[in-house]
């Protein structure tokens, strides 16, 4: 009773035609009806008024005017490439996920992305990056939707929409349409302290990579790991870059996205097409899954926290390698589907608010972006595991279902399609205990420090990391009109560090405010400056 790509008439359907397209001898229309001509409507005489008779014509016109697609609400921009992920084999000890830890080669999809601006923006701008990996894995489709930046700007995902509405243009100007430089975002960020660790990453180096070969991904939030007895870990994941971590100055920036404002996606195609693939190992810094859930005073269910390397040091798990492009950019790039529920044996989410909230949003946002709920039957979404499901009909159904009961149990399809355990491959939420609690909408008072890791950020950059932060809050925050804003901006950059306070005040001609919260004493993390980076190890 599964799906079928083949009509009852045994003639190809839906992909299949896709790939015949542009490949037969002669043009035809929808319909498969042979054409003699197609640059001249209907009419009646060569001067005289066009026939509504003429179905070419409002076929092609009519498919035309539907070409375009909503672009995503957010990461609307992006480029993307296939690739191989062959696994170490070392994780077999924290999970049991096939792909994770036996030797074989699962195919890939990644997506880069920029966060805000639109489908046509520039690539080179200040921004986060989108660093999505769907593996096509033997047990189903496991989705890592991950940043280049460890850290998010908020800690529940019930802000997720005023973040977004402060950082995308303002509604009356439609201006800016990707960098920070404006008065919502850096209200928002001012006013919402969590986003300070996220904003101080952005206004880093880390905010213009240098290429997409050259970025660091992070899962960002906390995952939970089951191995094959049933054992748990908590883990976070990291991608690091072969190539290393290496970002543009502001000035380069500005001259790259001047002269090519596609200048990050042509630099991955290029290099592919040239055979210089680009690789990443992934990684995992693994915590023991307590009932706090921190780590050495850290919450874990805060994912404006990261872990500093020192104190979980990242260990390599397997390689991907990207060597192919897409030979469609809206089949493959604009149609992929990513969703963080997309989960496999071995792999299960924490309790993370951040987390529960993407857990809704991305098949939500995906039933208007891609026209109804068969989205993943689109050729890139399929999963290359078989599917046997009883979801049926709606919009854009392409398979043609075998079988008269999609339910089970039933009597009528000469059985039916068992069930299966943990034992035989079938996802089984990890039985975490639910702390017994009273209802309220409210943060964990471990949700409450904004500037620590901030600190421990700033205190680690080299002078020169550090000038070109200064640089960036002055200049992002000399764009903005509202003098109380910039105000309330110093006061955050005072809170993590007075010396970096007092240079960007010095750049606005505003005077340093005095920190208001304690300064914490934090060790500085070598990990996080991109110089001197250690990686890659293998
Ligand atoms: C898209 C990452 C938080 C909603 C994306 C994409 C990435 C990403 C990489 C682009 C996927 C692609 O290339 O197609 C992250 C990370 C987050 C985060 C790392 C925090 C750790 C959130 C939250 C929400 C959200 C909290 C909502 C509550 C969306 C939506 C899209 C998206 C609606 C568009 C998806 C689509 O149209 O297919 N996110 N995101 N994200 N994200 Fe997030």
């Amino acid at each position: 009773s599964g799906p079928d790509t083949v009509s009852p008439t045994g003639q190809p359907t839906g992909a299949e035609q896709a790939r015949m397209a542009q490949s037969g001898a002669f043009l035809t229309d929808a319909q498969g009806t042979r054409l003699y001509d197609t640059d001249h409507s209907l009419k009646a005489g060569a001067r005289g008024p066009v026939l509504l008779q003429d179905h070419h014509l409002r076929e092609k016109v009519m498919h035309f005017d539907h070409e375009r697609i909503p672009e995503r609400v957010v990461h609307a921009r992006g480029a993307a490439a296939h690739g191989t992920f062959r696994s170490y084999g070392t994780a077999a000890s924290v999970t049991k996920a096939a792909f994770l830890t036996q030797d074989e080669e699962t195919p890939v999809f990644v997506r880069f992305s920029t966060v805000l601006g639109s489908r046509g923006s520039a690539d080179t701008v200040r921004d986060t990056r989108g660093f999505a990996t769907k593996f096509y894995t033997s047990e189903g489709v496991f989705d890592l939707v991950g940043n280049n930046i460890p850290v998010f700007f908020i800690q529940d995902a019930i802000k997720f929409p005023d973040v977004i509405h402060a950082g995308k243009p303002h509604p009356d100007r439609e201006i800016p349409q990707a960098q920070s430089a404006h008065d919502t975002f850096w209200d928002f960020v001012t006013l919402h302290t969590e986003a300070t660790h996220h904003t101080l990453w952005n206004m880093s180096d880390r905010g213009i990579p240098r290429s997409y070969r050259t970025m660091e991904g992070f899962g960002v939030h906390t995952f939970r790991l089951v191995n094959a007895e049933g054992a748990t870990t908590l883990v976070k994941f990291h991608w690091k870059p072969k190539l290393g971590v290496h970002s543009q100055v502001w000035e380069e920036a500005q001259l790259a996205g001047g002269v090519d404002p596609d200048y990050h996606r042509r630099d991955l195609a290029d290099a592919i097409e040239a055979g210089a693939y680009p690789q990443w190992e992934l990684g995992i810094q693994t915590f023991p899954d307590t009932p706090d859930q921190t780590f050495e005073g850290i919450d874990l269910l805060d994912a404006t926290n990261l872990v500093p390397e020192e104190l979980a040091p990242v260990q390599p798990i397997g390689l991907l390698t990207l060597d192919r492009n897409p030979s469609n950019y809206f089949a493959e790039t604009e149609q992929v589907a990513f969703h963080v529920g997309h989960l496999v044996p071995g792999i299960d989410v924490t309790d993370d608010p951040l987390l529960a909230g993407r857990l809704f949003s991305y098949l939500d946002t995906q039933i208007t972006r891609l026209g109804g709920p068969n989205f993943p039957q689109l050729p890139i979404n399929r999963p290359h595991a078989p599917v046997n499901d009883m979801l049926r009909d709606g919009m854009h159904q392409t398979a043609v279902h075998r079988g008269v009961a999609p339910y089970r149990p039933n009597s009528l399809d000469g059985g039916c399609p068992f069930l299966a355990g943990a034992d035989n491959g079938a996802f089984v939420e990890t039985p975490v205990r639910v702390p017994e609690a009273t209802k309220v909408r409210a943060a964990p008072e471990s949700f409450a420090d904004h500037f620590s890791q901030p600190r421990r950020f700033w205190l680690s950059m080299t002078p020169v990391e550090k000038e070109h932060i200064v640089g960036a809050y002055t200049f992002e925050l000399g764009k903005v009109y509202e003098q109380t804003i910039k105000e309330r901006a110093l006061q955050v950059l005072a809170n993590i560090d007075p010396d970096l306070c007092e240079q960007v005040a010095t750049g606005l001609g505003l005077p340093a405010p005095a920190p208001t919260v304690p300064l914490a004493d934090v060790a500085p993390s070598p990990a996080l400056s991109q110089i001197g980076q250690t990686w890659p190890t293998a």
